[in-house]
């Protein structure tokens, strides 16, 4: 599957959205591939780290418009799901880059990561409302803790983008860099975290994130369902379509 690389090395496994020319838009099968990639990186001794990156231009577009009009519906079974619960319950760190536009899960996969370094053109944006669809990943929760009710609703119910230099006063994202830097950045961060006790490194993440575990899975199973039925929805089909055709999308009727 060359629209996710995967390269393992010194402890540390790099997965790399590969699909520039559709702006690393996620597929059924890249989703797929990433989900199997973290399942079996959580049992394999020589995985320490995981590093996320996408390209200096583009982060992702968020899923592939196409496959939300032609694929199945999105239930827990789906790769898209498989994909969030692996990297929702994923017990080793997790580092991600990102440059250029991080769409729909392209942000929320991020509240998943432990480490976030991202390019001076980050522009982060969940725009699942001007999709006629609900938040994912446990977004919904995640969000608001983050930013705050009021800021969350510019970028949720307006879906108003946001740039890197808000991502890092709200605590989204570790640091800034020039776009050039930022993969080199996670990386070397990786293999710092991979030459510590893993052990160590693995009881620190999971005391970090007890507290909401349970919370963050549920909200996950609450929004899957939800999503899975908006997207084969009037409201959703008129956004698809009106993206493929390259169009406003029309939600006078809905
Ligand atoms: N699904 C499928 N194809 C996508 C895509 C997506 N999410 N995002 C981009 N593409 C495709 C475009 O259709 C275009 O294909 P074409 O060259 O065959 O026409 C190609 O990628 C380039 O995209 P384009 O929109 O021309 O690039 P841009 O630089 O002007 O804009 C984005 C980049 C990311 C801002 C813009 O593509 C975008 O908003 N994408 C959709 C994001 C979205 O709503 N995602 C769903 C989130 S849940």
């Amino acid at each position: 599957m060359t629209d996710i690389l995967s390269h393992t090395e010194a402890g540390v496994l790099t997965l790399t959205l590969n699909r520039v020319s559709k702006k690393n838009s996620l597929t059924f099968a890249m989703y797929a591939a990433l989900a199997d990639a973290l399942e079996q990186a959580g049992g394999d001794k020589a995985v320490r780290a995981v590093v996320i990156q996408g390209h200096e231009t583009i982060f992702s577009a968020g899923n592939d418009i196409a496959d939300f009009l032609n694929g199945p519906a999105a239930t827990m079974d789906s790769p898209v799901f498989r994909f969030l619960r692996a990297i929702s319950t994923f017990a080793k760190p997790i580092v991600a880059s990102v440059c250029g536009p991080a769409v729909g899960i392209g942000t929320t996969l991020l509240l998943h990561c432990d480490l976030v370094y991202a390019g001076d053109n980050a522009a982060f944006s969940l725009p699942f409302v001007n999709l006629g669809v609900c938040p994912e990943a446990g977004s919904s929760l995640l969000v608001p803790q983050l930013m705050g009710y009021p800021r969350a609703a510019e970028v949720l119910l307006l879906g108003e983008p946001f740039m890197a230099e808000t991502a890092l006063e709200i605590g989204m994202i570790n640091r800034i860099v020039p776009p050039a830097e930022a993969n080199a950045l996670a990386q070397r961060q990786a293999l710092k975290l991979a030459a510590k006790p893993m052990t160590s490194l693995l009881e620190t993440k999971r005391l970090m994130k007890k507290a909401q575990a349970t919370a963050v899975a549920e909200r996950i199973a609450e929004e899957a369902p939800i999503f899975g039925r908006m997207m084969v929805e009037p409201a959703a089909q008129e956004a698809f379509n009106a993206f493929m055709a390259k169009r406003k999308p029309d939600f006078s009727k809905f």
